[in-house]
């Protein structure tokens, strides 16, 4: 019985690429390969220090990922790289983002976040995206200063929420999250919204989902 459902947040359910859409024009023609490029070097640079023992607040990351992703494109904009660093702090939600959150309450499932960013970063993202009031926790990597998919990561849900791993639905659409869910014996949703090819396992480990919007209908199934 599945009875906690816990969402990551940066491509979950905030769009990462909706700060660089929304400045696109003055980023240029390489606006979405940048956009592309940040979050990758982000997440590379969060397994990189977890796999060295080291850790740096999520927002330094997502910094020089940023600054990195602009100079590989000739980027230098001092002005550019504030703005979108800003806006990464009040990303769009997904259109399905507050629908499915408010039907699983309605059904009387708890709902957390599991997220890399530490708390200030995911109090003002959540906050703007309308989304803080439907959670019943916020659980941030940050306690642990150890990034996901370490297992002691995906532990701090089920110390929370003083349940099994077998009763936590767990939501990523970053396929190396899902793997780390999965893996934990958490139930991993891995919402696919780009149709990519399948990574890790997933076939076998997780439910895949076009969006989140399916996922109400997935549980109950
Ligand atoms: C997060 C990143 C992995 O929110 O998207 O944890």
């Amino acid at each position: 019985m599945i009875r906690v459902a816990v969402f990551d947040a940066y491509g979950t359910l905030l769009d990462v690429h909706s700060a660089i859409a929304r400045n696109a024009p003055r980023v240029g023609p390489a606006a979405e390969a940048v956009s592309k490029l940040w979050r990758q070097k982000q997440m590379e640079a969060s397994w990189v220090l977890s796999a060295t023992g080291a850790y740096e607040d999520f927002s330094v990351v997502t910094e020089r990922a940023l600054t990195f992703a602009l100079l590989t494109h000739g980027i230098h904009d001092r002005a550019v790289q504030r703005d979108l660093l800003e806006a990464y702090r009040s990303l769009d939600p997904f259109t399905d983002s507050v629908p499915v959150l408010t039907t699983l309450r309605d059904r009387g499932m708890a709902t957390a976040i599991l997220s890399n960013g530490e708390p200030a970063m995911l109090a003002a993202g959540l906050a703007s995206a309308g989304i803080g009031g439907l959670l019943d926790d916020v659980l941030s990597v940050h306690t642990l200063r150890r990034y996901k998919p370490h297992p002691t990561v995906y532990a701090l849900v089920t110390a929370r929420f003083d349940c099994q791993p077998h009763e936590v639905a767990f939501v990523s659409s970053n396929p190396w999250d899902a793997y780390g869910a999965a893996r934990f014996g958490f139930n991993a949703f891995w919402v696919n919204r780009g149709r990519a090819p399948v990574e890790y396992w997933l076939d076998s480990l997780a439910t895949t989902l076009p969006d989140l919007a399916a996922l109400p209908a997935a549980l109950s199934a």
